[in-house]
């Protein structure tokens, strides 16, 4: 059986019940909790800020995988791990100094992760590849949940999957945007390690079972 991961996004999730759901998800198979952070500038789209982060993390058992679509994130990396995230994720687009940014997230204990757009090349992160504990490959674009995977992002994460194992680096691949039962068996065959899923849990009848279902694929 393979060793991915499985991350819900409770971007989708039932907010008037959002305790319910972090316990749903507490006593699921699921390995991570992936939270997006939308500043309705990086992507058109608000979510959710420290506040809530911090009433998540008082009542999470998994760790905190924190998915930052923000503009200039090196303001807030301190404040991310003050309200309890375990893995923060920048976007390559949002971080002009991303070598400076990606060590200053380690320093403060927290794993390091890149996330790229679906138009941004995975070469672009040769240089820091090593340094990295995760690249995200975006597979929809960023701003929304329960939205169509983008079937070209096949090719660049095999790519990456090849700049991985040449540099002879141990980061982990994940994706985010449209995984569903049927497509994560595809993706885990093409290199993919973590899968952050949304409406493809939140909206189904018995979500703890779907999340039991794409674990072992
Ligand atoms: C989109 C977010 C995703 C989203 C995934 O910008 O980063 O985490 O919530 O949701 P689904 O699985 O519904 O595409
Ligand atoms: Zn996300």
């Amino acid at each position: 059986m393979s060793k991915h991961l499985i991350a819900p996004s409770i971007l989708t999730a039932d907010f008037l019940h959002l305790e319910r759901e972090i316990e749903l998800v507490n006593r699921s198979e699921a390995d991570l909790l992936h939270l997006d952070i939308m500043d309705g500038v990086f992507v058109p789209n608000l979510s959710f800020g420290f506040p809530v982060i911090r009433q998540i993390k008082s009542i999470a058992q998994k760790p905190l995988d924190v998915h930052l679509m923000i503009v200039d994130p090196d303001r807030y990396l301190e404040a991310y791990r003050d309200a309890g995230a375990d893995w923060l994720t920048v976007h390559y687009e949002a971080c002009t100094h991303l070598h400076r940014t990606i060590h200053r997230i380690r320093e403060l204990g927290m794993q390091p992760a890149v996330s790229l757009n679906p138009h941004t090349d995975v070469s672009l992160l040769e240089n820091v590849l090593s340094d990295l504990h995760m690249v995200l490959v975006m597979t929809v674009n960023p701003g929304f949940g329960g939205q169509t995977f983008i079937p070209k992002s096949f090719d660049k994460i095999r790519k990456l999957r090849r700049m991985i194992t040449e540099a002879g680096a141990e980061t982990l691949i994940q994706v985010d945007g449209g995984v569903t039962e049927e497509n994560i068996g595809a993706l885990i065959g093409a290199g993919v390690d973590v899968f952050v899923v949304g409406n493809t849990i939140f909206s189904a009848g018995d979500p703890e079972q779907v999340i039991s279902n794409l674990k072992h694929k």
